[in-house]
This record gives C-alpha cells, sequence and structure tokens, in this order.
C-alpha cells in the first residue's frame, strides 16, 4: 500500500530502512495533477528499480511573476487514486514551508549552463530554471534516489536537469520518458486541463506543425529558418501566438546543424501556453 507522507524527517526514516536492504530507490518528481504521461514515467520506474518515490510539490520558484501559480490545478486525492492503483511505494506531498523552511522562496541554485537557461523557455519564463534546478537539487538531497525520472516533454528542463546531475557529480542516473500524446497528437500536460472544449479541438495543430517541418527537413531541406518563418505563420492563422518556434541542436538547444536536430516549441492558445517538441531523424 502506497506510504503518504509530508515531512522531511518521515521521508528520510522510511527511506533508510528501504536503502539498508539496499533497494534500488527511482524518484519520479511532479507537480501534481497527473495524467498518463506521469505515470508512464512511474511506470517506468517500477520496472527500473524496487522502491519508486513520487513527489507532489507546486513550487513557487519556478512560476514567473504573472503565472499561474495560485491557479494551478492541485487534484491531490485523484492523484493518490492513481498512484495506489499503479502501486507506488511511496509518495511525498510537502508544504511550501517544508521544503523552503526559510520562508526565502528565491531560487537558490545557480544554473551551471546559463546559455540553456537564457534561450527559449528560459527567456521568456526568467528565472524559471533557476527555480526548477532549485527544487530538483533538494528533492535529489532529501529522496537520495538512484535514478530520477522526466518527461521529454519539457526537453529543455530535461537537459539542465542532466547538466545539473553532471556537474554536481550526484550519483543520480537521470532516464527520460517519450511525450505521452491524445489520440489527436496533442501533447498531454497538466495545463491542457486550462484549454476550452474549442481550443482543445484546435491544439493539436501544434504537434501537426512540427511533424509538418520534420517531413520538410527529412525532405532534404535545410533552410531552417525560412521553414520556422513558415511554421510561425501556420500557427499563427491557426490562432497561436507563438513564444518560439526553433530548429536546433539537440545536445546544446544552439541552432540546429545538420545532425540529431529538434524541433522546439512553445506557444499560447488562449489563456493556455504550450509547448511541445519532437526529434528530426528519431521521430516516426
Ligand atoms: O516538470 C515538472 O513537473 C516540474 O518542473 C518538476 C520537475 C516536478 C519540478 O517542480
Amino acid at each position: 500500500m502506497i506510504k503518504i507522507v509530508k515531512k522531511i524527517v518521515h521521508l528520510e526514516s522510511l527511506l533508510s530502512d528501504v536503502r539498508s536492504v539496499k533497494k534500488k530507490i527511482s524518484l519520479v518528481p511532479t507537480m501534481g495533477n497527473l495524467h498518463k504521461g506521469h505515470l508512464s514515467l512511474v511506470e517506468k520506474a517500477k520496472k527500473i528499480s524496487d522502491y519508486v518515490v513520487v513527489t507532489i510539490f507546486v513550487n513557487p520558484t519556478q512560476f514567473v511573476e504573472g503565472e499561474d501559480f495560485a491557479n494551478y490545478p492541485r487534484t491531490l486525492d485523484s492523484d493518490i487514486n492513481l498512484l495506489s492503483e499503479l502501486d507506488v511505494d511511496l509518495l511525498f506531498v510537502p508544504e511550501v514551508i517544508e521544503l523552503y523552511p526559510t520562508n526565502d522562496n528565491t531560487p537558490t541554485i545557480e544554473i551551471s549552463n546559463p546559455e540553456l537557461e537564457s534561450i527559449h523557455c528560459g527567456k521568456y519564463r526568467p528565472g524559471h530554471f533557476k527555480g526548477v534546478a532549485t527544487i530538483v537539487s533538494k528533492l535529489f538531497s532529501i529522496v537520495q534516489p538512484n535514478i530520477a525520472l522526466f518527461g521529454e516533454k519539457d526537453y529543455q528542463q530535461l537537459l539542465i536537469i542532466r547538466s545539473l546531475v553532471k556537474n554536481l557529480l550526484l550519483p543520480i542516473e537521470v532516464v527520460s520518458a517519450p511525450t505521452i500524446r491524445e489520440d489527436s497528437g496533442l501533447a498531454m500536460s497538466s495545463r491542457n486541463t486550462y484549454l476550452s472544449k474549442s481550443e482543445f479541438r484546435q491544439a493539436p495543430k501544434l504537434y501537426k506543425c512540427i511533424k509538418e517541418t520534420i517531413k520538410m527537413i527529412r525532405n532534404g531541406d535545410k533552410d531552417y529558418e525560412q521553414l520556422e518563418k513558415e511554421a510561425n505563420i501556420f500557427l499563427e492563422q491557426a490562432g497561436f501566438k507563438v513564444e518560439y518556434y526553433s530548429i536546433c541542436d539537440s545536445k546544446t538547444l544552439a541552432p540546429a546543424g545538420d545532425d540529431d536536430a529538434i524541433v522546439l516549441v512553445a506557444a499560447w492558445l488562449g489563456k493556455t501556453r504550450l509547448i511541445d517538441n519532437a526529434r528530426v531523424h528519431t521521430y516516426d
């Protein structure tokens, strides 16, 4: 049966028992309002470790001023049901004061790769990735997992966390899992609940556009700037407000060269900010 704890001391005492019998611990950090994307991470965690810890914490420091921290969907009861069905071992649901005990909600972790932090989502959400790095570092230090799992939908976040682990020499294996999509192609996201019915029907055009760009590149089109321009026009005409649409190198997120490119996009549909991505050569 799933154990649910709110306090770090209780979490640490349970985990020290688990560690003493040499079980491999995995961590799936979330902000709750769980959907199939999160559940696929949990399922993967179960396959590759002996003890699965899920955290649900809406982290204030990664929300930029004016964003949806207060309204972020909080659905703890149904999240607990979903995690119980998957037989998760431990759920950590701390209050803000538990993780930010000095009540100083400023991110404390400097990202070792400022380049990566300031482009794409970082440009439009200044400070967001510092907040993510801060909370993920805190969770790593409390849980000390052997493995930590993150979704590929937040691709830039994934790269920043990988770089954090590498730079701090943390003995944690970062494992990613592919984006889970609705039948329409729309990437699953907790924020999709903000979409109206008609926006929900419109939103899959984002992925349709990415697929079209990838098709063009695979057919030999190398004029990435032009492809980005065309995608912007398509999306604006479809009712999106595009923040960025970039064909970039999947390791550095700098403008793409010839190999291993990824298409990354962030766009608003009404009041909902959507992000999505797909790798050019491995996508099918
Ligand atoms: O991806 C998320 O849900 C959050 O950014 C994370 C990693 C749980 C940190 O708050």
